[in-house]
């Protein structure tokens, strides 16, 4: 078993966001995938730990935000380095809008937006799989995608 080979694997990166009343979330994940064209179905593995999949597990939707190679590292901190559960991750921060059921999105730093609803779950050892429908979605840019390489080459400061 090489752990190099995996690191092979590509992957881009997106913010995943929810809703839960009145409270908005959203964290950074490298695990969406589209599994299936028609119909447009994808799936996302979330940390049990993290707020969102908590979210996610009791609305039942999510919007994925595309993230751009414009995206500064401030986004990465700021969605992927707390959590919503000791912090509101909108303050001081105003580069989002709404899908038409509430949920947050990046309207900035990212290219495209995908607003999804599950459709079934599979709890694996550390992580929840969601595979979800994407029932609207709305390309916000032309900017590339960021893929995790890039996020490592370019975004992430060199320690
Ligand atoms: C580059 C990057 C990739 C990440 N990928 C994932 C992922 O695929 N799945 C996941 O559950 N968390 C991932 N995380 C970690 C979450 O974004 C992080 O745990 C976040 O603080 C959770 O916030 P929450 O508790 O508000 O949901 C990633 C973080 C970074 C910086």
């Amino acid at each position: 078993m090489s752990t190099n080979a995996m690191m092979n694997l590509t992957y881009g990166l997106f913010m995943l966001s929810a809703k839960d009343g009145e409270k908005d979330n959203g964290c950074i994940v490298n695990t969406v995938s589209q599994v299936t064209s028609a119909p447009n179905v994808v799936t996302v593995a979330v940390g049990k730990a993290n707020y969102t999949r908590e979210m996610i597990k009791k609305a039942q939707c999510f919007n994925v935000s595309v993230l751009s190679e414009d995206a500064p590292f401030e986004i990465f901190t700021r969605f992927g380095f707390q959590s919503g559960r000791d912090v509101d991750k909108l303050i001081d921060f105003s580069d989002y809008e709404r899908t038409y059921d509430g949920v947050i999105y990046l309207n900035k730093y990212a290219n495209a937006v995908l607003n999804c609803e599950v459709t079934s779950m599979r709890e694996l050892s550390t992580h929840t799989l969601f595979v979800a429908y994407v029932n609207t979605s709305k390309v916000l840019s032309d900017v590339p995608s960021v893929t995790y390489n890039y996020y490592q080459t370019n975004i992430k400061p060199k320690r």
